[in-house]
């Protein structure tokens, strides 16, 4: 695949997963769109980047942001992959506690509109506009590449509501790849296991050797960058579509979450 006058919208793009991609991308050649609703931390971001990636504002929820990011991305060069990365760590209440409190349903729906609907929706969107792209000789005119978590299979306390999203991104990878086979657009997903971006690297070292305990090889987080290299990964393979790659380091998961809830009873 040759990279170079094509464009991406990342979207999440000045986080740590995110970040990693916009910077790989830029690197292979690419215009890159850095879509966030973090203006500061976006901006200087973006700028570092050079003059092939521009920062547009927005929440992956809002249709006329995303609209505004993938104009961008068709400004700054052919617009044919989309990466989303975006996502925030919050920790949610037990289904329902010992003291008998339910799972609060407000919690719930925005962490599946935060982890799910927003990737949905800047897929479904994205691939409309990779629909009038000219196909390359593969017949592709584009590519989705979603992020979901190792929490989609093994979902610990505390994670009824991530987990529940995270296994959605799962599901919908494989439906999308077959509902835009037609269009020549990909979708596949990667699962994350414990990588060390800003979210993790103010954690308790406590909790940090915790998470590393659980990883089986190699005994370490995994890194942003190693991230970055499987979205090029899966760019640079036609044939691999449909799929949602684990990147972990084989690890095992606990019943306790990452907050270090207790182990149910
Ligand atoms: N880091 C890990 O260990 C890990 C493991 C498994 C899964 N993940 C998933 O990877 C994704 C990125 O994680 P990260 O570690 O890079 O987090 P991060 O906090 O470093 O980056 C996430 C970025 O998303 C942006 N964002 C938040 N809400 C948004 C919205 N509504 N629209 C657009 N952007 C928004 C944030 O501003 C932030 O820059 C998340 O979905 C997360 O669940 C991360």
């Amino acid at each position: 695949m040759q990279f170079e006058g094509l464009s991406a919208v990342v979207s999440g793009g000045a986080g740590g997963l995110g970040g990693a991609t916009a910077r790989r991308l830029v690197e292979l050649g690419m215009g890159v769109v850095v879509f966030e609703p973090e203006a500061d931390r976006a901006h200087a971001f973006t700028q570092e980047l050079g003059a092939n990636a521009v920062y547009v504002p927005g929440d992956h929820n809002d249709d006329a942001a995303v609209q505004r990011a993938i104009a961008e991305a068709q400004r700054i060069g052919m617009f044919c992959i989309n990466v989303n990365a975006a996502g925030v760590a919050i920790n949610s209440p037990p289904t329902a506690s010992i003291d008998g409190t339910p799972h609060d349903m407000q919690i719930f729906r925005d962490m599946v509109e935060l982890h799910l609907f927003g990737p949905f929706n800047m897929s479904r969107l994205c691939a409309a506009a990779f629909a009038l792209n000219k196909p390359d000789e593969d017949g592709q005119r584009g590519v989705i590449i979603n992020t979901a978590s190792t929490a989609a299979f093994d979902g610990q306390a505390r994670q009824a509501a991530y987990s529940a999203s995270k296994s959605g991104i799962v599901g919908l990878t494989m439906a999308m790849a077959r509902d835009l086979a037609e269009i020549g657009v990909r979708a596949c997903a990667i699962a994350p296991g414990p990588i060390l971006t800003p979210r993790l690297a103010g954690a308790p070292e406590a909790l940090k050797a915790a998470l590393i305990g659980n990883v089986a090889f190699p005994k370490r987080f995994g890194r942003a960058e190693e991230y970055a290299s499987l979205v090029e990964a899966i760019l640079r393979t036609p044939f691999l579509n449909g799929q949602t790659i684990r990147l972990d380091g084989a690890m095992s998961t606990p019943l306790t979450s990452m907050a270090g809830a207790p182990a149910p009873k």
